[in-house]
């Protein structure tokens, strides 16, 4: 199974990016985990850019690229910091770049899983419930387990997670998603039912 993971920090180093890393390293066998790259250089969305609506016949290259590495991927993992009780905007503008065409895009069915963090106690938990929001939207179906990381930088040593809870819980997120796209998977192999 192929993760793609969208790291929502553009800080090198970032927590949310060792966060990633660590989800790579305790997935299940089988899983690899790739963290996608230029989400920096992703436009600022505009209807007035997008064929859904009345824009050129394509969308910008930095578009295409997300919209196919999300396509080649089978599940997605979303981590990301909180801004201002949110999710950053370049991630959010990325979703909607992704939403697009509605009921036909890149996320539509994709299953996905999202990790938040942050220093303070909450771990980011708004920006994580308003990822979730927008996902369900978009008709993205992610795994029930809510990760947010409190504290992180005191789990966080030499770039590598270490608190023991959190790389439980980590790996307790990898796993359901695993087997949510099995189940996803498996419905879709699923024949008809009879008349
Ligand atoms: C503009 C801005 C707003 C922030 N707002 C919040 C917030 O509302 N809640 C929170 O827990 N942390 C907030 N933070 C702290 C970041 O979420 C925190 O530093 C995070 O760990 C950074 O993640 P990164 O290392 O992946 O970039 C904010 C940081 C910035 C830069």
């Amino acid at each position: 199974m192929k993760v793609l993971a969208i790291v929502g920090s553009l800080r090198e180093n970032s927590f949310s990016e060792q966060v990633a890393r660590a989800a790579g390293d305790l997935s299940p066998e089988g899983v690899e985990l790739e963290i996608f790259e230029g989400l920096d250089s992703i436009p600022a969305y505009s209807a007035d850019h997008d064929p859904a609506y009345d824009g050129p016949e394509a969308v910008a290259a930095e578009v295409e690229n997300l919209r196919d590495s999300i396509t080649a991927a089978d599940a997605l993992l979303i981590v990301t910091p909180e801004y201002n009780a949110g999710p950053p905007g370049y991630l959010k503008n990325a979703i909607d770049w992704a939403s697009r065409p509605h009921k036909a895009s890149s996320l539509a069915g994709k299953p996905a899983a999202i990790v938040s963090q942050s220093p303070m106690p909450f771990g980011g938990i708004w920006a994580n419930q308003s990822i979730r929001k927008s996902l369900t939207i978009t008709g993205t179906p992610t795994v029930e387990r809510e990760l947010a990381i409190g504290k992180v930088d005191e789990k966080i040593e030499d770039g590598r997670l270490v608190e023991d809870q959190a790389r439980t819980d980590l790996t307790a997120l990898m796993a359901e998603l695993n087997e949510l796209v099995a189940v996803i998977a498996g419905q879709q192999a699923e024949p008809a039912a009879m008349a």
